[in-house]
Formats: C-alpha cells, sequence, structure tokens
C-alpha cells in the first residue's frame, strides 16, 4: 500500500560538477568533465534537460575552480546571437541552453572532498526542501527521463528514492550497491525497498548486484546527516554513507529506471554513448552506420 499524501514538489536539482575528472586526462585540465560533448551537447545539457522533463525549475551547480564554462553554457552570449541574427541562422539550436533568469544558482566546493561533501555545499540553497541530485556524467537514456520516472515513484511513496540498475557481479566493488528489501507492487515492480547501502563494496561482500545510477531524491535532513560525516572509501565524503544512516528513520526506495544508463565518467561509457546515440539521429545514423561498417571491416 502506498501512502499518497501530498508530497512537497521537486523543485531543485543539485549538480555536483566539481571534481578533477583525472580519468578523461589530459583533455579535462582545462575542460570540466562535464563540457565533454556527446555529438553536439555537452553532458551537462543532457542532466539539465533531464531535470526540465521532470518538472525541475531551479538548478544549482557545485562548481569549483576551472568549471566557469558551465555556467557561461547557460549565459545569454550575446555577442554570438546578435551575430547568428545579423547572418539570419535560427537561434533554435541555443534554446535548451537558456533558464529563465534566476534558476541557476552556483555555489562553490573549494577542495574536492568526495560527492557527500559536494552535495553538503549546496545546503543553504536547497534549504528545507526535498531534492534531486544528478550525476552529469552518468548519461541516461529513456522515455520518459529517468528522473520523470523518479518523481512519478516519488508522488506514490515520497521519502528518499535513488536509481538503479543491475551491473554483472564482478563489477560491483566500483560502484555503491544496494540490500534490497520488498518489491512494491506498482509502477510494473521497478519499486523496491531499500534496507542498506554500501559504497564500492568487495565482490564477496556485495549485498546484490544492484548499483546506484547517479539520480537521486532526497529528504534535506541528508544535509545535516552529512554535516557529521566522516570521510569513507578513497578518503572521501561519501554521499552514500550518509545515506545509510538515514534508513530506517524515512522511507527509502530504488527505482529500476527503464532505459539506458551510460557511464561518460569513463572512456569506453563515453565512445558507446556517443556511438550509440550517432546511430539513432537521423541526421547522421546512415552514415556513421556505413562507417562504422567500414572500420570494422
Ligand atoms: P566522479 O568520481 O565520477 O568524478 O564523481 P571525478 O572525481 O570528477 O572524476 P575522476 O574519477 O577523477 O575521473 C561523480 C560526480 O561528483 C562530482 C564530479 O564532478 C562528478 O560529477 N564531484 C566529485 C564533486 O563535485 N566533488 C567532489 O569532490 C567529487
Amino acid at each position: 500500500m502506498t501512502d499518497k499524501t501530498v508530497r512537497k514538489p521537486i523543485r531543485k536539482a543539485v549538480f555536483p560538477v566539481a571534481g578533477l575528472g583525472t580519468r578523461f586526462l589530459p583533455a579535462t585540465k582545462a575542460i570540466p568533465k562535464e563540457m565533454l560533448p556527446i555529438i553536439d551537447r555537452p553532458l551537462i545539457q543532457y542532466a539539465v534537460d533531464e531535470a526540465r522533463e521532470a518538472g525541475i525549475e531551479q538548478m544549482i551547480f557545485v562548481t569549483g575552480r576551472g568549471k566557469t564554462s558551465i555556467v557561461e553554457h547557460f549565459d545569454v552570449a550575446y555577442e554570438l546571437e546578435a551575430t547568428m541574427r545579423d547572418r539570419a541562422k535560427t537561434l533554435d539550436v541555443l534554446e535548451p541552453t537558456r533558464l529563465k533568469p534566476g534558476n541557476l544558482v552556483t555555489v562553490r566546493q573549494q577542495v574536492p572532498l568526495g560527492l557527500g561533501h559536494a552535495i553538503w555545499c549546496a545546503r543553504g540553497i536547497v534549504g528545507d526542501e526535498p531534492f534531486a541530485i544528478f550525476l552529469p556524467d552518468e548519461l541516461m537514456i529513456g522515455e520518459p527521463g529517468c528522473m520523470k520516472q523518479m518523481v512519478e515513484a516519488y508522488n506514490e511513496v515520497g521519502g528518499n528514492l535513488i536509481s538503479v540498475l543491475e551491473v554483472p557481479e564482478d563489477e560491483v566493488s566500483s560502484y555503491g550497491v544496494i540490500a534490497p528489501g520488498k518489491t512494491l507492487d506498482i509502477m510494473g515492480g521497478a519499486l523496491t525497498e531499500v534496507t542498506g547501502l554500501v559504497e564500492k563494496p568487495r565482490r564477496e561482500e556485495a549485498p546484490s548486484n544492484l548499483i546506484i545510477s547517479g539520480r537521486y531524491i532526497l529528504q534535506p535532513e541528508v544535509m545535516r546527516t552529512l554535516e557529521g560525516q566522516e570521510k569513507g572509501a578513497g578518503g572521501e565524503i561519501q554521499l552514500t554513507d550518509a545515506m545509510a544512516k538515514m534508513i530506517g528513520t524515512q522511507p527509502f526506495h530504488a527505482v529500476t529506471f527503464a532505459g539506458r544508463r551510460f557511464d561518460c565518467g569513463s572512456k569506453i561509457g563515453f565512445v558507446e554513448a556517443t556511438l550509440a546515440l550517432a546511430l539513432e539521429r537521423p541526421d547522421m545514423a546512415d552514415e556513421v552506420r556505413a562507417m562504422v561498417k567500414r572500420l570494422v571491416g
């Protein structure tokens, strides 16, 4: 049975974009990882589009040194637009980069101490509301998008939600892993209770092969939990550890995303996403397919 009390809507999303992107060096020495494009849209654009589709209004970027271009991307480019107008070029292509004035907020994470710390840096802007989190290097492709599916689930059960997917057992130790409880009899079995969470477990200690995949809806109490959070796996302040402490005090569910996820924080995932999306684009699919055939002989 689900509790259908009226929920506070999810109006705010936090995008932690202050990481160093070391797996992509030297490309990410001067360019943020989140600005690397899959074809012609930077990763951050895909995440912001997904947030807007889910009805989220305010985008909160947790940035750091060298990340200014992410904010520029969502600003008005006056000279560019004036020149394009003079040359009678359409500005439609820039439409997704426009956010309403006041709907983009940035806070700085002065030292990259980990994802949990990055989220905590946004506490003053998040305030006393439930909020979404997007890790922009995880590209989620689906119809509806991943966050829209999660907001639907949130409207059913409230509380905290994370998006999960199944991976082969030998990959679990690279991720946050859930201990699943009962599966709910709604949304086609896509909603499961979460009874525990562990960050980067050893394969033999992993409670399942369901990994947390880059999208969250959390209650504001997580900020207080993060406040006292010690360093965890990798010497970083882990969001997973703070969420684990909330289980049992608030509802906690996992949503199995009906769609595809590409790990664009890794080079192989990035190449896969580029190819997969190019093969689906009507303006280039035929040429790309022919090119792939030629390349693989
Ligand atoms: P990742 O670990 O995937 O990103 O963090 P990274 O540290 O930038 O990349 P590598 O491992 O060195 O290649 C997941 C998300 O959390 C953000 C990152 O920007 C990324 O979006 N993050 C991570 C922060 O904002 N601050 C941190 O201290 C750590």
